[in-house]
């Protein structure tokens, strides 16, 4: 198949693209690299892949892209809490504008799309686990911090009212992703931060109490529930794609610290300190998988202590530090 993977130079993309080459498909990777690296693209093979620097904000590139493509998998986005304290507008844009251009491209082909969401878009519903039809529980709109969630929402809303035109469609709701080539420095992925911290005997900071939950899903997992999307069963559906061990974040911080065998101090800091006055944060995440299990035959196998101590690997290298000093 020819496939453009949009956003497919950043963390989630890029590892997307190498399944997808080792399966053999032929990609055209559109991503303006304002979060991505081309080098994480470098051991692809060039006769597979085709790189193009572009956004897709521009309608003519992604229209000559889309000519000869069989598949959209649609990553690009503007990511980061930080993002979405600071700079709304920027998450807005960089999340809807786009999003709108490949449906409304893809529609006129006829070219599937599977849409990259998020668990954010639950908000802060106290009832757990989150299903696919569980209720969205956002804060006020004079809240920036919402923004991001509801961008993406109302992105689910375009890939359904697109599917309801014909287009088929698929949707992920991806659980806090973590691996080699995470990024720490635009959106703040707490797992980055916690091992560069601990590789390098910094202080670990942990944001308000440490009590609040995730389920943090191995990149491999990730890409194997993305990867199902793309086949006609899972057409106009929504998939919750994470795992359900859920640990809170002080624990994952002392669980870095462990593995690293670093000397830091976990510490803590109020939201105010980090995110500014106001700032609210989704106390638990927990998926409920069972849809992904059945329609895709979605299965995470990674543990968290063994996706942390490849991620932890991966750092060392890229850091140059071989042990915690
Ligand atoms: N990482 C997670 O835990 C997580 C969780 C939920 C959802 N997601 C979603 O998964 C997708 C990938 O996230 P990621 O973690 O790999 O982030 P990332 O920032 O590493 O990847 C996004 C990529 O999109 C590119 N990009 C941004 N705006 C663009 C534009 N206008 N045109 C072309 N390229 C553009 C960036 O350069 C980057 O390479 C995103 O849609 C994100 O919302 C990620």
């Amino acid at each position: 198949m020819n496939i453009l993977v949009t956003g497919g130079a950043g963390f989630i993309g890029s590892h997307l693209c190498e399944r997808l080459t080792n399966m053999g498909h032929h990609l055209t990777v559109i991503d303006n690299l304002s979060n991505g690296r081309k080098s994480f693209l470098a051991t692809l093979p060039p006769s597979k892949i085709q790189f193009i620097e572009g956004s897709v904000m521009d309608r003519p590139l992604l229209q000559k892209t889309l000519k000869d493509c069989d598949l959209v998998f649609h990553l690009a986005a503007t990511l980061g809490v930080k993002n979405t304290v600071e700079d709304p507008l920027k998450i807005i844009h960089g999340n809807i504008d786009g999003t709108r251009n490949v449906l409304e491209l893809a529609y006129e082909k006829n070219v599937k799309v599977v849409f990259a969401s998020t668990s954010e878009v639950y908000g802060k519903n106290p009832i757990l686990p989150f299903t696919e039809d569980s209720d969205r529980i956002l804060g006020s709109a004079q809240t920036s911090r919402w923004c991001y969630a509801t961008a993406k929402s109302l992105d689910e809303h375009m890939c359904f009212a697109y599917g309801k035109k014909g287009l088929p469609i698929s949707i992920g709701r991806y659980f806090n992703a973590y691996g080699p080539r995470q990024t720490s420095s635009q959106y703040g992925g707490v797992i980055p931060k916690f091992i560069v911290a601990a590789l390098k005997n910094e202080p670990i900071t942990v944001f308000g109490d440490g009590n609040q939950t995730r389920c943090f899903t191995f990149i491999s997992d990730m890409i194997d529930g993305t990867v199902a999307c793309m086949y006609p069963k899972a057409n106009n559906e929504v998939f919750n794609i994470g795992t359900t061990e859920q640990i809170t974040i002080n624990s994952l911080a002392q669980m870095i610290k462990d593995i690293t065998n670093s000397n830091s101090d976990i510490i803590h800091i109020p939201y105010e300190r980090a995110y500014g006055l106001g700032y609210e944060d989704t106390p638990d995440r927990l998926p409920d998988i069972s849809k992904a299990a059945s329609t895709l035959g979605f299965n995470p196998k990674v543990s968290l202590e063994n996706g942390l101590k490849q991620t932890i690997s991966y750092y060392q290298t890229v850091l140059g530090i071989s042990d915690s000093e």
